[in-house]
């Protein structure tokens, strides 16, 4: 069912969307293999979580959307719907009722819908800026200097292979993390 969607075996970047009193967005991985769940760090997605068992997640490419929502959460402005919340430009979005674990949260599907139909070839830029954006958070969160270097070596990626899109994303992903060049 969740492969019509868009998520496959394997773990899928994705953003997650939790509701409380604001609407919370971060850059989940979903792990799909005989079940589907989501490891999660201690972090307003996993509070919130708790207290609602809701969790959407839209697939989308946007690489800005990767970096702004691993750093802050998206505002109203960034969704072309709030209820289900649909970001613009999202492929599809997907419901799963979440029972948080210690170690795992547990997914079940509820419901999902795909809102886009473009079709899209691998982009190195892109999944640089993935690379980049991951070991960012990591950065931000314990400024384990040795990061610094793998995130300037994705950068040299998403300046070879990138767009624009792309390369606006890892501007910001610098600014977010305080690295200079
Ligand atoms: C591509 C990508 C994937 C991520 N996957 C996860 C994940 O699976 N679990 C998690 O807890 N954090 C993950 N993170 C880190 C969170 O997105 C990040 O810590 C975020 O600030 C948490 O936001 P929140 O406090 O609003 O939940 C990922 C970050 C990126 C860039």
């Amino acid at each position: 069912m969740i492969e019509k969607f868009g998520l496959r075996e394997g773990i899928n970047e994705v953003i997650g969307i939790t509701i409380g009193e604001w609407i919370n967005t971060a850059p989940l991985g979903i792990i799909v293999d005989d079940e589907v769940k989501v490891r999660l760090y201690s972090n307003h997605t996993r509070e919130l979580l708790e207290k609602t068992g809701e969790l959407y997640v839209n697939i989308i490419h946007d690489p800005v959307v990767f970096v702004v929502s691993a750093f802050e959460d998206l505002d109203e402005s960034w969704f072309e719907s709030l209820d289900p919340p649909v970001l613009r430009n999202a492929m599809s979005w997907i419901k799963f009722e979440a029972d948080v674990r210690d170690n795992f949260t547990h997914l079940r599907f509820v419901e999902g819908k795909i809102t886009g139909k473009d079709v899209i070839s691998v982009n190195r830029g892109f999944n640089a800026v993935i690379e980049a954006a991951v070991h960012g958070t990591r950065y931000a969160a314990g400024k384990n200097p040795d990061l610094r270097d793998k995130i300037l070596y994705y950068g040299r990626i998403v300046q070879r292979c990138g767009g624009r899109r792309e390369k606006e994303a890892f501007g910001l992903l610098l600014k977010y993390t305080g690295i200079q060049l």
